[in-house]
Formats: structure tokens, C-alpha cells, sequence
């Protein structure tokens, strides 16, 4: 099968990225390659972590465009000279608009700090979504991974996995915990399937061939 190019969106540490990155030394992203990772912020520290992996990067800032419209057109001439297969959203805090989920149905796939549908849709990203989560008193958060459509958050669900709140956690122990047990796990799986040809979607429900 041919080589799939994997474009990865970033806006900050890159620790989903990382995860990616390792995964891919050990030939655990099925045949998919890294070929490029796009920051929103310039700066972040998972600039850095593509540069030491060797792996092209592009910068492409929203306050440069004035609007979302120019801003996703953008990264859509970027996407497209880049060849891409897949595009993974991996802490990529900056909206796109729907033009590109028409340009890339299916291909492209976000990580969620939470179990979608709880605490997601707009205004929650990053620790917001852990700090509603410990409001709320739940017992039991996650992550998911899922496609990216023109609804918020709403897109077909590929994997999930959970992961326990600790009495006295804060959103930031909780965040890390939700990163180490479920994020960095099931982000770098969801690549490797798609890669390998592995996930078919029908009435927005994702099926994994395994
Ligand atoms: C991750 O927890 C990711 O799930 C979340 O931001 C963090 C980025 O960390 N993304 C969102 O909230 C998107 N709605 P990272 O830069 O270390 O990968």
C-alpha cells in the first residue's frame, strides 16, 4: 500500500504529537509518515519536537487572516502542497471552517480530552475541559478520538477510552492523567487504522476492521 502523508495540526506543547512521533520510530502508524506539522502559535514547543524528529514544519497564524474563510484557505493551499492523506488535530486550538471537512471527508481526526458527548463543543479545550469535568463531580472522564465535520466536536467517534477521577484531583493531575492513560494511547491507534485502511464510516457511525 502506498505510503499515506500525515499532516499534524498543533498549537502548543505537543504531547499528543510526541505520542505520534514514537510511534511512528517504533512502526506503529501502519504504513502512515509524518510528512509535515502545522502550528497555529509561533514559538510552542511542539515546533521544536517536530524539528529534533526531523519533520518539516509550517507556521500559519490566525492573526495574520481576517477571517476564519482566509484563514482555513490557508490551510487548505498548505494541506494541498503537501500532499496530505490524513490530518490529525493534536492540540490544534484554532477553528476551521467547513470547506475543509468537505475537502477532506473522513480524513481528518481530532483528539477530545473527554468521553464526546460529554464537556465538548465550543469553549471547551485544553484544562477548561477538565475543570468542567471536576465541577460537575463525574467519577469517571476520557478521551476520544473522532473525525473532524463542520459540527463542533460532532463527528463520528473512533475510539474512546476511559480513565478514573481521583478524590482530590485538580485539572491540571486530571489532564495529565487523561494524557497518559488515554490520549497518548488511543491517538497514535486511530492513525494506525486509518492507515491501514481499517475504518469505514456509514450514518456517521465508524466501524473498525480489525
Ligand atoms: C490535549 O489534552 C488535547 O486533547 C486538547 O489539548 C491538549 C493539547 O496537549 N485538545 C483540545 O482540547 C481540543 N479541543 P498537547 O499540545 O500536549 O498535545
Amino acid at each position: 500500500m502506498a505510503q499515506k502523508n500525515i499532516i499534524v495540526l498543533v498549537s502548543g506543547g505537543g504531547t499528543n504529537l510526541q505520542a505520534l512521533i514514537d510511534a511512528q520510530a517504533r512502526g506503529e502508524l501502519g504504513g502512515g509518515k509524518i510528512t509535515c506539522v502545522i502550528s497555529s502559535k509561533p514559538g510552542v514547543y511542539a515546533l521544536e519536537r517536530a524539528e529534533k524528529a526531523g519533520i518539516a514544519t509550517r507556521v500559519i497564524v490566525r492573526k495574520d487572516y481576517p477571517d476564519t474563510a482566509s484563514y482555513s484557505a490557508a490551510m487548505l493551499d498548505a494541506f494541498r502542497a503537501e500532499q496530505a492523506d490524513l490530518i490529525v488535530q493534536a492540540g490544534f486550538m484554532t477553528i476551521l471552517d467547513e470547506r475543509i471537512c468537505k475537502a477532506y471527508p473522513n480524513q481528518m481526526i481530532n483528539v477530545h480530552p473527554a468521553l464526546i458527548p460529554s464537556f465538548c463543543g465550543k469553549g471547551y479545550y485544553g484544562l477548561h475541559v477538565h475543570e468542567a469535568a471536576l465541577k460537575k463531580g463525574v467519577k469517571v472522564t476520557g478521551a476520544t478520538v473522532h473525525f473532524v465535520t463542520e459540527v463542533c466536536d460532532g463527528g463520528p467517534i473512533i475510539l474512546q477510552k476511559a480513565v478514573a477521577v481521583e478524590q482530590g484531583d485538580t485539572p491540571e493531575t486530571l489532564q495529565k492523567r487523561v494524557m497518559e492513560q488515554a490520549e497518548w494511547h488511543i491517538l497514535p491507534e486511530a492513525v494506525r487504522l486509518f492507515c491501514e485502511g481499517k475504518l469505514s464510516v456509514q450514518d456517521d457511525i465508524v466501524t473498525v476492521a480489525e
